[in-house]
C-alpha cells in the first residue's frame, strides 16, 4: 500500500516509486503540508517547521497565548481564505450570511484500494490497480460543510494526483468563489518557475523565471485552457537542467479558465496553486450537495525536467487517454484543409484521395467547408447538414468511395460554434452565449452555442449522429474557434450566472463522453485553432490533439519543443504541409517537414494532386519509414537534447526504447555554415555497457552518451537527418 498513516501523530506518508508526499494533523486538527519530494522513510518532517512568535501574523484563538502558532507562516496543505493566513488561498467561500472568513479542521480519513474518478471529470485511471486512494476530510469550524480532499497515489508511475469536493451538510445555500484543486507550499524560496505562454499559431513558449516576493500567476480566462497559457506549471531548483537537479510538475485536467500561482511569502516560503480561474466562477452548493474540484496531476523528478516530462509522458499516454487509440496504431492521415480551404466539391476529394491511397496514406479527413451554408468562415455554424450540392453527392457516397481506395474517412466538426448567419441561430438565437441587451463579442464571425445548456447540447449531438451515422466514419476532429465571452445562460437564475463557464465545460465533457460511448473505436481529433485547448483534460476524450495552426516545420520544433514539457507526442497533431509554408513562407525541405511531422502524430496536410512525382516518391518513403518507427515514436522514451530556441545550429531529440536497444535521433540543421565545426550530438537512454550499430558503425553505447554521435554536415539550410541507432546482438 502506497499510503501510509500513522495514527499517533496523524501523519499521512504517500509514496510513489520515486516520490513522496506528507501531510500531518497537527493537535490542532491543522492540516499541514510536511513533505513533497524525495522518497525516503515515512518520518515525521514536520520536524522541519520554525515555530515563531511574529509580528503581524496572528494566531487562531484555540492556540490560546501561544504566539509562536500561526496559519500566516505555517505550510498547509489546503489553506482557507479569512481566518489568519493572507497568502493566497485554495478555498474562499460566501456563507449564508455574506461571510467568507473560512477555518478548515481534520475530520477523518477514508483509504481506499485503486484510484478513485470524479464525476463528469477526466481523471487518470489505472486499470492494473497500482494506485490507491486516500480522502481527508476536513471540516469548517463552523460545521456547515465537508472539504474531502482527494489523493491518487498511482505508485508505479510516479504521479499524485489530487481533487477537491466540497460537501454541503448545512440546511442553506453555500457558495464557492474560488477552490484550487492543488495548493503545495514549500519552507523555503529559491526556485524557478517554468510556464508555457503563447497565443495562436505560436504556442507553448517555455518562459522561466525566478520565483520573487508577491504572486507571479499565468491563466485563462477565456473559457478554455487557451493559445496564451498551458495549464502545465514546473517548479524547480535554480540549477536544474535536463538531467539533473530537483523539480516538479503541476498539471490541470481541466479545459476551462485556470490559474497556476506561485507565490513566495514574507518568510522566504513558496506557495504553489493551481485550479479554476475564479474571476469567471462561483458555485452555489444547495444543501446536501456536493462539488468536485478538476483533478490535478503532480510529479517530482530528481533528474532534472527529462525524466519529469516522461513521467507525465508515460502517465498520460497510458493512463489518460482511453480506448482502442491508446494501443492501437494510429493511421497516417490527409487533412484537405491547407490543401484546398473552402473550395472544393465531391470530386476534388476524390481525386485527392485517390493520389493520398497511393501514397500509402490511410485515413482521408475532409476538414471545415462541407456543411450547411459554408463556403468562409462566416456563416454555416450549427447547421450540421451535409452540404449536397456543393459535395455533388452524398457523404456515403463519398466515404464509400474513399473506402474503397482502402482509405478510412474523417470528418470536422465545430459543435460548440454558431454563427448568426445560419438556420440554426435563426431558429434559436436564444441558444447563442450572448447576454440579453448587450451585443455579444464576435470572434470568426461567430458566437457560441450555450454548451451549459443540455437541451442545446442534446439536439447538436443528436445532428452530429445523424452525420455520423450516414456513412462510414472513422475519425472525427472536434474544434473550436473561438475564446468564450458574453457570458450568460437563459436558465440559469441571476445568482447562478457565476457558474456558466464551469457548467460549459462539464457540459463539454459531457457530450463528448456521450460520443466516444456512442462510437468507441472512433479516432477524436481535439483542436482550438490549432493548440488553445492542448490541455490534459481534454486528452480523457481526444488522444490527439491538433497542435498549432502554424504547420512550418522549423516554427514547429519550438512549438512542439514547448509542449513536450507536459505531454507526449502521441498527442501532438503533426502534418506535412506544402511550402512556401502557408503562415510563415518558408520554405524547408520536404525530408525535414517530415522529421518534425513524424515526432507527432504524423500525417499530411496539402494538395497532394499537386505533388510533383518526385515528391510523391519521397512521401512514400516517409510514410513506409514512420510505420517502421512507430512504436519507437510513439511508445519511447522522449529526450530533449537541445533547445531550438537557444541552439546555434544543430537542433536534436531522441526517442530511445524503454529497454535501451535502439534509438532515433532527429536533428536539424537551423543554421548552415561553409567550412563550418564539426558537431556531436550525446545520445541518451542507452545501456552504458551494450554495442551499438550506426550507419554501419559501431560504438559503446557510453561512449555515444558521453563522447556523442559526430553529426552529418548539413549542406541545405534546414535539412534534417533521422539517425537510427540499434544495439547489436
Ligand atoms: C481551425 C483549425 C484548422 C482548420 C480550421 C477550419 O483553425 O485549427 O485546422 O480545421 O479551423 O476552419
Amino acid at each position: 500500500m502506497a499510503i501510509l498513516f500513522d495514527s499517533t501523530n496523524r501523519l499521512f506518508t504517500l509514496q510513489t516509486n520515486h516520490s513522496m508526499y506528507q501531510m500531518k494533523a497537527d493537535r490542532y486538527g491543522v492540516l499541514l503540508h510536511t513533505w513533497f519530494g524525495m522518497k525516503g522513510s515515512a518520518f515525521d518532517y514536520s520536524y522541519r517547521i520554525a515555530y515563531a512568535d511574529r509580528g503581524f501574523s496572528g494566531n487562531p484563538y484555540d492556540a490560546g497565548d501561544d504566539r509562536t502558532y500561526s496559519l500566516d507562516a505555517l505550510p498547509q496543505e489546503f489553506p482557507a481564505y479569512g481566518s489568519g493566513d493572507y497568502r493566497s488561498s485554495a478555498l474562499k467561500v460566501r456563507y449564508p450570511d455574506g461571510t467568507s472568513a473560512c477555518d478548515l479542521r481534520y475530520l477523518k480519513h477514508e483509504i481506499r484500494a485503486g484510484k478513485y474518478s470524479l464525476p463528469g471529470l477526466p481523471a487518470l485511471y489505472d486499470d492494473s490497480h497500482n494506485s490507491d486512494t486516500l480522502i481527508i476530510t476536513l471540516e469548517d469550524i463552523r460545521r456547515m460543510f465537508y472539504v474531502h480532499l482527494y489523493y491518487g497515489v498511482m505508485e508505479d508511475l510516479d504521479i499524485i494526483t489530487r481533487a477537491v469536493c466540497v460537501e454541503n451538510h448545512s440546511n442553506e445555500d453555500i457558495y464557492l468563489e474560488n477552490i484550487q484543486s492543488v495548493c503545495v507550499d514549500y519552507l523555503y524560496g529559491d526556485f524557478d518557475l517554468h510556464t508555457f505562454y503563447g497565443r495562436h499559431v505560436k504556442e507553448r513558449n517555455c518562459q522561466r523565471t525566478p520565483v520573487r516576493h508577491g504572486i507571479q500567476s499565468v491563466g485563462s480566462t477565456r473559457g478554455t485552457s487557451s493559445h496564451q497559457y498551458n495549464p502545465f506549471l514546473i517548479l524547480s531548483n535554480h540549477d536544474t537542467t535536463e538531467d539533473n537537479g530537483n523539480c516538479y510538475g503541476f498539471s490541470f485536467l481541466y479545459s476551462g479558465d485556470f490559474i497556476g500561482s506561485a507565490e513566495l511569502d514574507q518568510y522566504d516560503q513558496t506557495r504553489l496553486l493551481l485550479g479554476i480561474h475564479p474571476d469567471n466562477f462561483s458555485f452555489c452548493v444547495k444543501p446536501q450537495e456536493r462539488f468536485y474540484s478538476p483533478e490535478a496531476a503532480m510529479a517530482y523528478s530528481d533528474h532534472g525536467l527529462g525524466k519529469l516530462s516522461r513521467i507525465f509522458h508515460r502517465a498520460y499516454r497510458n493512463h489518460l487517454c482511453r480506448g482502442k487509440w491508446t494501443t492501437t496504431r494510429r493511421p497516417v492521415l490527409l487533412n484537405d484543409w491547407e490543401g484546398v480551404y473552402f473550395d472544393f466539391d465531391g470530386d476534388k476529394l476524390i481525386q485527392m484521395a485517390k493520389d493520398a491511397s497511393e501514397l500509402g496514406i490511410e485515413l482521408f479527413v475532409m476538414d471545415d467547408g462541407w456543411f450547411g451554408k459554408r463556403d468562409l468562415d462566416v456563416s454555416g455554424l450549427g447547421d450540421w447538414v451535409v452540404n449536397e450540392k456543393k459535395l455533388g453527392c452524398t457523404l456515403k457516397e463519398i466515404s464509400d468511395q474513399i473506402h474503397a481506395l482502402g482509405l478510412q474517412f474523417g470528418i470536422w466538426f465545430e459543435p460548440e460554434g454558431i454563427n448568426e448567419d445560419s438556420d440554426l441561430y435563426r431558429e434559436h438565437p436564444e441558444w447563442a452565449m450572448q447576454i440579453p441587451g448587450k451585443l455579444p463579442t464576435r470572434s470568426r464571425q461567430q458566437l457560441l452555442l450555450d454548451f451549459s445548456r443540455e437541451d442545446v447540447r442534446d439536439y447538436i449531438f443528436t445532428h452530429i449522429c445523424q452525420v455520423l451515422d450516414s456513412a462510414r466514419i472513422e475519425y472525427l476532429k472536434w474544434d473550436l474557434n473561438r475564446s468564450l465571452s458574453d457570458l450568460y445562460s437563459a436558465v440559469l437564475p441571476r445568482e447562478r450566472q457565476g457558474e456558466v463557464m464551469h457548467r460549459y465545460v462539464l457540459g463539454l465533457y459531457d457530450m463528448l463522453e456521450k460520443l466516444i460511448n456512442r462510437y468507441p473505436d472512433m479516432l477524436i481529433e481535439g483542436c482550438s485553432g490549432g493548440g488553445g485547448r492542448f490541455d490534459a483534460g481534454m486528452l480523457y476524450y481526444t488522444p490527439q490533439i491538433w497542435c498549432s495552426d502554424d504547420t512550418d516545420a522549423i516554427e514547429r520544433l519550438s512549438i512542439q519543443y514547448g509542449t513536450s514539457f507536459g505531454y507526449p507526442v502521441s498527442t501532438m497533431g503533426s502534418h506535412v504541409s506544402h511550402c512556401p509554408n502557408e503562415q510563415t513562407r518558408r520554405i524547408a525541405p520536404l525530408n525535414t517537414r517530415a522529421t518534425v511531422a513524424m515526432s507527432g502524430t504524423f500525417g499530411y496536410e496539402l494538395d497532394v494532386n499537386k505533388m510533383s512525382e518526385e515528391e510523391k516518391e519521397i512521401v512514400k518513403t516517409q510514410i513506409q519509414e514512420f510505420k517502421e518507427y512507430y512504436d519507437l515514436i510513439q511508445y519511447g522514451d522522449y529526450y530533449r537534447l537541445t533547445n531550438p530556441d537557444a541552439v546555434e545550429a544543430y537542433h536534436g531529440w531522441e526517442f530511445a526504447a524503454p529497454d535501451g536497444s535502439e534509438a532515433l535521433l532527429c536533428i536539424v540543421a537551423l543554421q548552415i555554415h561553409p567550412n563550418g565545426p564539426g558537431r556531436w550530438m550525446r545520445l541518451k537512454g542507452l545501456k552504458k555497457d551494450s554495442i551499438y550499430t550506426v550507419d554501419g558503425k559501431e560504438y559503446a553505447g557510453d561512449v555515444l552518451m558521453n563522447g556523442g554521435l559526430l553529426l552529418p554536415t548539413a549542406t541545405e539550410e534546414y535539412e534534417s537527418f533521422r539517425i537510427h541507432i540499434v544495439e547489436n546482438h
